[in-house]
């Protein structure tokens, strides 16, 4: 290797102890393919005497091949290491390059330019200390330079870097210089950047990288790296607070129970009181295990063991915190999240919500609105699509503990993954809790559910008839209704076309109005079933998801899902209500089964079938499984 400290020939242990004690710097690189990204991280890498000779000599061959600088190194080639990425000539991934100096250590993340990988730079984004900006001195201020600077600002980031590259193109004007540097102040006066400086560079050929250039002697600021290698990111007091996500009880045998996890935040020592969110329970650290010992002192991003001096119930997904300052828990909060999915946002859908460790279901209960992010303004919408950004409330079905993102980026930051692909979807960041759960309390009521349903002789369960428009849902549920009342059970319908006249008369056909009325209605027939009746509900509810959250709301045995199995083309060709031919018309806009998907049952309780069945028959096929299921007992 071309690195030269001399330290490590004379004096290893001695080196060893300087790396230990430097400070480290995360930080990512952002600009557009043209901006010169690559080559400015070629650039330190080279100039601080990084790069493996064999590296060099590769580089050098590839230069030639695929270079774009003639007949000098290409530095980008360094960087842009991906078969693939060369040929194309962008970055396709965040990379993560480590290097260090006689000052610091530092972890580079350099992120993809490309619209389509807003999500890769969050991704780089949500660890680092500092961004660069490029900019390319000929084109000055870019829409994506906007963009990167917001998402900078949302994941946390507090030091900016505006590095002006191509300065050499520009005869290193300083007039140019000034322009772009109030055109970038104008509009992130409201992104809360603690640091923000320009340097006016030229990656290609080292201007202002490790020293002064001589182009720019009207500039008296630092060069990059002397200014990466001094620039204080030391938190403030609030955001350093111990924060231990446990991550597994360790309990080899009775004698030992640990907790294990890695430090999120603060530094701890044998002694100090820690708290357990969510629970409160109070106690001591005894010891702090590691592979290599017990430790006097544990700090951030280290991967520890802890015993306490009292039994208390841990588990996976509670965090430990220091006493005088713990987390907060909750069910509901504000949040604003990144779409990172091609399937579009749905709120009312439940996802499943992973922090800190601990993963539970969630919906979003409430869009606010959306973040423009290009203009920063707040736009109204009912959906995110993919990379757009949004400030939404959600709904939890049980606490987690959490900081507010401000405060802590890790126990502050979600993801939302979808139940059927397992797909992360969105990262989101807490923004504060919604106090509501605490104060609404499930009133028990006297006269209970058992109660009620023993008085009307029967076993009160919900009846989800699900299938294509015109299958034939509404006809058997209300044969099977007449059948039961003949019986003397107590009933009823919650038919689609009816409930959309009153309670859900404000909902239309888009995938995220289907959402909510089911959701409508999946609640209403609980209350239903509570009441102690047997309830049909008749809805096409296209999508598995919610019909699988009306099962998760029902004990087990009280859902029975009865797949209406009706082709398309036999549904079309009855088209009772002759919406199929105005929607195969293009006057009706988000059919089901035409241009809006319906996903069948996977494990119905029971399948209809009506093309073999009469309607009839299938009534009485469903009279029969109640019956044989003792849900017309008593
Ligand atoms: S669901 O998909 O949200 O469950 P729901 O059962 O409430 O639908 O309503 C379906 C009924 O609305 C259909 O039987 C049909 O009469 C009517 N309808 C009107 N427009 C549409 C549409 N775009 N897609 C499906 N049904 C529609």
């Amino acid at each position: 290797m071309s690195h030269q400290d001399s330290l490590i020939a004379s004096d290893i242990v001695a080196y060893l102890q300087a790396q230990e004690n430097k400070s480290f710097l995360r930080f990512i690189t952002c600009g557009s393919v043209d901006d010169g990204k690559s080559t400015l991280i070629g650039r330190l890498l080279y100039d601080c005497k990084l790069i493996y000779e064999d590296q060099l000599a590769a580089i050098t061959e590839d230069s030639k091949r695929v270079g774009t600088q003639g007949d000098k190194i290409d530095l980008a080639l360094l960087v842009d290491g991906l078969a693939a990425e060369r040929e194309q000539g962008i970055t396709i991934d965040v990379a993560y390059r480590f290097f260090s100096t006689d000052k610091r250590k530092f972890i580079v993340a350099d992120t993809p330019g490309h619209e389509q990988y807003t999500r890769n730079m969050a991704t780089g984004a949500s660890t680092a200390d500092l961004a660069i900006i490029l900019i390319d001195a000929r084109h000055g201020v870019q829409t994506q330079t906007r963009r990167h600077s917001f998402i900078a600002s949302l994941l946390g980031i507090r030091h900016i870097v505006v590095a002006v590259n191509k300065m050499d193109l520009v005869d290193f004007s300083q007039q140019r210089f000034e322009e772009i540097k109030q055109n970038y102040l104008s509009f992130v006066k409201d992104f809360n950047f603690e640091s923000l400086v320009f340097i006016p560079l030229s990656a290609l050929n080292g201007d202002n990288i490790l020293s002064p250039s001589a182009h720019t002697p009207w500039f008296t600021g630092d060069p990059l790296l002397p200014y990466l290698e001094k620039v204080d990111v030391t938190k403030a007091p609030e955001k350093t607070s111990f924060r231990l996500p446990v991550q597994w009880v360790n309990r080899p045998n009775s004698e030992f129970r640990g907790f294990s996890g890695t430090i999120a935040s603060g530094t701890v020592k044998p002694g100090d009181e820690l708290i357990l969110i969510p629970s409160g329970k109070r106690s001591r650290i005894e010891r702090i295990v590691t592979y290599d010992g017990d430790l006097p002192l544990a700090s951030e991003g280290q991967a520890i063991t802890l015993t306490l001096k009292d039994e208390i119930d841990i588990s996976r997904g509670d965090i430990l915190c220091s006493a005088d300052n713990p987390a907060s828990q909750t069910d509901q909060f504000a949040a604003h999240i990144l779409w990172m999915s091609d399937d579009p946002l749905l709120p009312g859908r439940q996802y499943i919500i992973k922090s800190n460790n601990s993963s539970t279901r969630g919906v979003v209960t409430d869009l606010k609105y959306k973040i423009n992010i290009n203009s920063f303004s707040h736009e109204a919408g009912k959906t995110l699509e993919l990379n757009e950004v949004g400030v939404c409330n959600l709904s939890l079905s049980k606490p987690i503990a959490f900081d507010p993102y401000k405060d802590n980026r890790q126990t502050g930051s979600f993801i939302l993954i979808d139940r059927q692909t397992n797909a992360t979807v969105a990262m989101g960041m807490i923004d504060f809790s919604l106090r509501r759960a605490g104060n609404v309390v499930w009133q028990a009521l006297d006269v209970d559910r058992a109660a009620r349903a023993a008085a009307k002789h029967q076993r009160p369960a919900m009846l989800w008839f699900t299938g294509l428009s015109g299958s034939g849902k509404s006809t058997i549920a209300n044969l099977v209704e007449k059948r039961l009342f003949d019986m003397g059970r107590h009933t009823y319908i919650l038919d689609g076309d009816n409930v959309r006249h009153g309670l859900n008369k404000d909902l239309g056909f888009t995938d995220a109005d289907r959402v909510e009325n089911i959701r409508r209605v999946a609640e209403t027939a609980k209350l239903m079933v509570d009441a102690g009746l047997l309830v049909m509900v008749s809805f096409i509810s296209p999508f598995r998801n919610e019909r699988q959250m009306a099962r998760a709301l029902m004990a087990e045995g009280e859902f029975i899902e009865i797949y209406v199995d009706t082709p398309l083309e036999v549904a079309e060709k009855r088209d009772v209500k002759g919406l199929y031919k105005k929607a195969r018309a293009g006057l009706i806009k988000n059919f089901t089964g035409i241009d809006s998907a319906y996903e069948a049952p996977k494990n119905p309780e029971l399948v209809v079938n009506t093309v073999e069945n009469t309607a009839e028959e299938s009534a009485q096929m469903i009279v029969n499984f109640l019956q044989e299921n003792g849900y017309l007992e008593g």
